[in-house]
């Protein structure tokens, strides 16, 4: 963990009493199910006779099912009809939830259930922030479904990340104003609608890093040192 400048360390007790609560994304920060992702978007763009690689995905982290297809289309967007898109996210989303469907609690590792219990046990409010309509199932198969204090996903929102409905959400059912919240995240996109929220912000990669985050998480327990 890496605070940001020298004023925060000044200020990092004054910090720690602040933050109240922790808003995890999901997707690439409490399991691993970005790669899954990947591939699932591979496999429909290698169907379809598109491009696709790792330099492409990145930009697809953090935004909605749809948004993503038409980032993977790219100019061919407007080949397609809307009937003809919503096939294939559709398509994308069944070959994604096979593989969810094979994930057990083991797949939630054992760093990010100890610091989910020991952010518990320090009284810290925790919720789930992510645009993913699946997360409920994920949540389930994790074995975290009766876990958090809030769960704020993809099928209660208008606007996908970077806008930051759903940090705003998740905050209004902890009853926690965003300035005592730290917003955990993998993707630029989820940094930028942290920021945008007036939430703290810490990332877990260097995407998310370079889009300004307040912290940098070398792993997912060191968000215990800021809190
Ligand atoms: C985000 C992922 O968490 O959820 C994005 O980072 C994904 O890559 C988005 O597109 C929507 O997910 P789903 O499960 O609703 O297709
Ligand atoms: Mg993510």
């Amino acid at each position: 963990m890496r605070e940001r400048n020298a004023d925060d360390r000044k200020t990092g007790a004054k910090l720690r009493t602040q933050i109240r609560a922790v808003i995890f994304d999901l997707d690439g920060v409490l399991c691993h199910t970005d790669e899954y992702h990947y591939q699932a978007w591979r496999k429909l763009a290698q169907r379809i006779g598109l491009p696709f690689d790792r330099k492409i995905n990145s930009r697809l982290r953090g935004i909605s099912r749809m948004d993503s297809l038409n980032i993977i289309l790219g100019e061919k967007a407007g080949c397609y009809t809307a009937e003809e898109k919503r096939q294939l996210a559709e398509e994308k989303n069944q070959i994604y939830r096979k593989m969810l469907r094979q994930m057990t609690p083991q797949d939630l590792s054992r760093e990010v259930k100890e610091t989910l219990n020991a952010l518990r046990a320090k009284g810290i409010k925790q919720a789930v922030g992510s645009s993913s309509r699946n997360t409920g199932f994920i949540l389930e198969r994790l074995g975290l479904a009766d876990f958090f204090d809030a769960v704020a996903d993809g099928t209660e929102i208008t606007h996908s990340k970077p806008d930051p409905e759903v940090f705003l959400l998740a905050a209004k059912k902890l009853e926690v104003p965003p300035s005592q919240a730290l917003v955990v995240e993998d993707a630029a996109a989820g940094i930028k609608a942290a920021r945008a929220g007036g939430f703290h912000s810490a990332a877990v990669s260097e995407e998310a890093r370079s889009a300004g985050a307040d912290y940098f998480l070398e792993k997912i327990s060191d968000v215990l040192y800021i809190l």
